[in-house]
């Protein structure tokens, strides 16, 4: 069997007398998306921010493509490939499309300590990546996020995501407040990462929206994985629903 892209093995984390994660393990495969559901408090937001540094263990192993790894920081994050995009995403909103795709990683030209961002290339790539992940509107790469819709916003994101070819991109409830058309744009994005040899990690809470997207669904409660190869073509939402509650709908006997 092939090697997973990521293992998260025996991870836990404690607040104080918190306990968000109890001894989760979490795999995600190449080329997959997967759904990661679970209530509020479940310890989602937790499991992933473990993977995109912003958190660190109290316990547990990462492996990226086998080899064991230390995620300490953002930085460690996406050096191993793995791009997370929050809900309240991390876009500057005064700052361009332009300038926001390339944040913290902008081209430069010029020798050395005299070196300047290159805008040019940043405008004309933005651009590019603009029309590939299919904004409809003609907006200029030099527009400030601040004029963009939800949608836009999350499409931005993820273009950022794909342009730097991350292997892993996270979206922790990125169809929140979104209107019906902006959230299949969003879920089109992702299945265009996916199939562009990307694999992602879905966190929503609108179950309709997971099993329209996901390969895969793996379902955390109270700090512990209840399910974890839930295929949404074999199962139903009322069956997801009940294993993210914990509540069987009991039988008629
Ligand atoms: N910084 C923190 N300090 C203290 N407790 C925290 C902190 N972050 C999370 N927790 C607690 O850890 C548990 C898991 O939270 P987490 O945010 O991971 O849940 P979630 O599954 O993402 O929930 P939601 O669906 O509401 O976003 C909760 O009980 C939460 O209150
Ligand atoms: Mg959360």
């Amino acid at each position: 069997m092939a090697t997973d892209l990521i293992q998260m093995k025996g991870i836990a984390k404690s607040y104080g007398p918190v306990t968000a994660l109890d001894g989760v393990d979490f795999a995600v495969r190449e080329n997959e998306i997967v759904g990661l559901l679970g209530d509020n408090g479940a310890g989602k937001s937790t499991l992933i921010k473990i993977l995109s540094g912003t958190v660190t263990a109290t316990r547990g192993d990462i492996f990226v493509r086998g080899q064991k790894a230390q995620i300490r920081n953002t930085t460690d994050a996406i050096a191993l490939g793995i791009e997370t995009i929050h809900q309240d995403s991390a876009l500057v909103t005064q700052l361009s499309i332009a300038r926001n795709l390339f944040l913290g990683r902008e081209p430069t030209i010029g020798p050395g300590f005299l070196n300047r961002m290159d805008k040019r290339k940043m405008n004309e790539v933005a651009g590019r990546l603009l029309k590939e992940i299919g904004i409809k509107k003609d907006i200029p790469a030099t527009t400030p996020i601040s004029y963009l819709s939800g949608g836009e916003r999350q499409a931005v994101s993820i273009a950022r995501a794909l342009h730097f070819d991350s292997d892993l991109i996270i979206l922790d409830e990125p169809t929140n407040n979104l209107g019906v058309e902006e959230t299949q744009g969003v879920l089109r994005f992702m299945r265009r990462a996916r199939d562009t040899g990307h694999s992602l990690i879905f966190i929503a809470h609108n179950i309709h929206h997971v099993f329209q997207v996901v390969d895969r669904i793996v379902v955390l409660r109270r700090g512990k994985v209840v399910a974890e190869d839930v295929d949404p073509k074999q199962t139903t939402i009322e069956a997801v629903e009940e294993l993210i509650t914990g509540m069987a709908i009991t039988q008629a006997a």
